[in-house]
């Protein structure tokens, strides 16, 4: 019997509907809230009203563009958590009232679970088990996924997200908020090796970001002379500013290489102690293109085999809700009215 699964996805600053009928994709919609940019970050009752606003378009957009109905839909789905509590709520209350007026099944997704099994959506599929390096705005995890609805975390970051490395480093050179695509851009034309920031020791399989952040204000304060800040290397805001504007490129460049290399040098220990050679990447920061072509050519060297989402299931989006819903439908896993979201939660 064939399924037919409409998806919400409203954790944070995206708007997001997607259909998708026996795991195959047939829309997915996506509105981007700009209001946050000259903020310099997400604020959330901005964001709570803007998903007020897009929700009804954004599924509108989601049905007609797969071609079908309401009433071919089986069952809803939407992020339960984690995120931001007043933007989850839209998202909820919605998919919650669509499936009291359809009389359908109601499935609650974990979205740090839909970040990894986006990596199910393309016909070339990753091998169970697989290790998922999910890297987003909000998370870094390494996870073993045994199946589809079995998801291990064994490594995630002990303070900033990769993404919030991004963000905030691109924010201490003036860019504006969401820096990481910014800092991408401009790695592409910078050079990598020219400017040299520290790898922080953690044990085990845990990542450490802020250290990264310091040592980048530290350097941009020195305007390029030193990673430790003295106050005779102090320089003035002009110089400072020269500083960035003249070297950009490379100092976007060394800061990216240094997030991959401590990313990767985590995910190649997992791979070793755990002997699981299937690798995938996911999150918003797996849309970084020095990323992508690094775990690739990591697979490469090492003879292990690599996936990353494409492009648009990379960042939020409801088409991973919408597969994860798939294989929790299979197994039969409905949520009832009662359902909450959640800020914060655990797998
Ligand atoms: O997964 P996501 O869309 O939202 C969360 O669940 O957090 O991830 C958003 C994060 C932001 O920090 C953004 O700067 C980062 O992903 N990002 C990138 C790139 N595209 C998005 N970081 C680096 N390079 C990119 N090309
Ligand atoms: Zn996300």
């Amino acid at each position: 019997m064939s399924v037919t699964i409409l998806a919400i996805e409203s954790s944070c600053d995206e708007t997001s509907a997607a259909i998708c009928t026996d795991g195959k994709i047939l829309s997915n919609y996506i509105a981007n809230q700009s209001v946050h940019e000259k903020y310099g970050g997400v604020v959330p009752e901005l964001a709570s009203r803007a998903h007020m606003q897009n929700i009804v378009p954004v599924v509108k957009a989601a049905i007609d563009t797969a071609g079908c109905s309401l009433d071919q839909v089986d069952a809803i789905a939407f992020t339960q958590s984690p995120g931001l509590i007043g933007s989850l709520l839209v998202g909820s209350q919605f998919a919650k009232s669509l499936s009291l007026a359809l009389n359908k099944p109601l499935i609650a997704v974990h979205h740090m679970q839909a970040h990894v099994i986006a990596n199910l959506i393309e016909e070339k599929k990753p091998s169970f088990p697989f290790i998922c390096l999910t890297v987003s705005g909000g998370h870094t995890q390494i996870v073993v996924c045994e199946s589809p609805t079995q998801l291990r975390v064994i490594g995630e970051t002990i303070d900033d997200a990769a993404g919030e490395a991004f963000d905030k480093s691109a924010k201490l050179l003036g860019l504006p908020y969401p820096g990481g695509p910014l800092i991408d851009k401009h790695a592409k034309e910078g050079n990598p090796d020219r400017f040299q920031f520290p790898e922080p020791k953690i044990p085990g399989l845990n990542f450490s970001f802020s250290g990264l952040k310091t040592s980048i204000l530290y350097f941009l304060q020195n305007a390029g002379t030193s990673l430790v800040y003295k106050e005779e290397f102090k320089a003035s805001e002009q110089e400072r500013y020269d500083f960035i504007q003249n070297n950009l490129n490379d100092i976007c460049a060394s800061i990216q290489q240094r997030i991959i290399t401590i990313l990767l040098n985590k995910v190649k220990k997992a791979a070793e102690e755990t002997g699981i050679t299937d690798l995938c990447l996911a999150g918003g920061v797996s849309a970084n293109s020095g990323l992508r072509k690094a775990f690739e050519e990591m697979g490469r060297k090492k003879g292990w085999n690599t996936f990353i989402p494409a492009f648009q299931y990379c960042t939020d989006n409801a088409a991973m809700i919408a597969i994860t819903a798939y294989y929790k439908y299979q197994e039969r896993q409905f949520a009832d009215l009662s359902t909450e979201a959640s800020a914060r939660a655990e797998w």
